[in-house]
């Protein structure tokens, strides 16, 4: 979903135990292809799920090239103040580059920079899936946020939502085996909205709201989506060109419906949940 086949050797963002540093050029490619295609969707889900408004500190935590804290200074206004935290450089060189009036921080969701109750609202979109401790994330993130103020993350809904990417690791099964299927599914890991819940009460996070909405992730053809996925993951090196052949042309056929436009774009479609905690008063 994330990592295009140009990213392959140095953006493996779908294994959470890698560290994140990609290239100037895999950021560079994130932010003119993913983000529009993939991340600039979910934004308004994110901040209207955290009820990000005028005069709010903001701090968007694993903000990428930063799509969702650029998006917040509009919300926010004149009288508020944007934040944004990634653990890789490269993607906040793009996120400087792009809007250099934000705060922009190089540092772990699990290890935040700043003093206790700091902020208003703690947003995390597309990312916690990928955290080695995802409470020990939150738990962070709530120990920033004042008290009263919000923590919410987005992440993908589960695999068996999304009938797309469900057949795409279906076709993945049959010819490289269902151990495999976990290499390409990453970003499903958090989709069990009770399990997602679970973490945030275990953060100490209360008054709980969470909701569903679908979106898409775009492609310029079946195969440039088959590429990205396999590509950007380890499956890559652990199959053959016959398979992943193999894997490419089932896939032209499990997924033709998904094909949009008369070049043969792709929308794939998935669901997102966002859930929103309260930090106690
Ligand atoms: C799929 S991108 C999402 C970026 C952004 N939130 C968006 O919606 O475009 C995932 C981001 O999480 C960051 N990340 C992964 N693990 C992290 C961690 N432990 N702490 C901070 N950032 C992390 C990666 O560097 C990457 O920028």
């Amino acid at each position: 979903m994330l990592a295009a086949a140009a990213l392959a050797d140095d953006a493996r963002m779908t294994t959470p135990t890698e560290d994140f540093q990609i290239s100037p050029e895999a950021a560079e490619v994130y932010e003119a292809r993913f983000v529009p295609g993939i991340f600039a969707e979910r934004v308004p889900h994110t901040l209207d799920a955290a009820g990000v408004r005028a005069g709010q500190s903001v701090l968007d935590v694993a903000c990428g090239t930063g799509v969702v804290a650029r998006a917040a200074v509009d919300r926010v206004g004149p009288t508020g103040s944007v934040t944004g935290v990634d653990l890789n450089e490269a993607m906040l060189a793009v996120a400087r580059r792009l809007s250099p009036g934000i705060d922009w921080h190089r540092a772990d969701a699990a290890a935040l920079p700043f003093d206790d109750d700091r902020f208003d609202a703690v947003v995390c979109q597309m990312a916690m899936m990928f955290f080695p401790d995802p409470v020990a994330a939150l738990t962070e993130m709530a120990r920033v946020a004042r008290p009263g103020g919000t923590v919410t993350v987005l992440v993908p809904a589960s695999l068996a939502s999304s009938p797309g990417y469900s057949r795409f690791a279906d076709v993945v099964g049959r010819h490289a085996g269902r151990d495999a299927v976990g290499l390409v599914t990453t970003y499903f890991a958090l989709g069990d909205l009770d399990g997602l819940r679970l973490s945030f009460a275990d953060a100490g996070l209360t008054g709980l709201e969470s909701s569903t909405r679908t979106g898409h992730a775009r492609f310029g053809s079946i195969d440039e989506f088959v590429a990205t996925e396999v590509e950007g993951s380890p499956l890559i090196e652990r199959i053959d060109d016959d398979t992943y052949g193999a894997i490419r042309e089932d896939c032209a056929a499990e997924l033709a419906e998904y094909v949009v436009g008369d070049d043969g774009a792709v929308a794939v479609p998935f669901d997102c949940h966002a859930v929103a905690g309260r930090v106690e008063a």
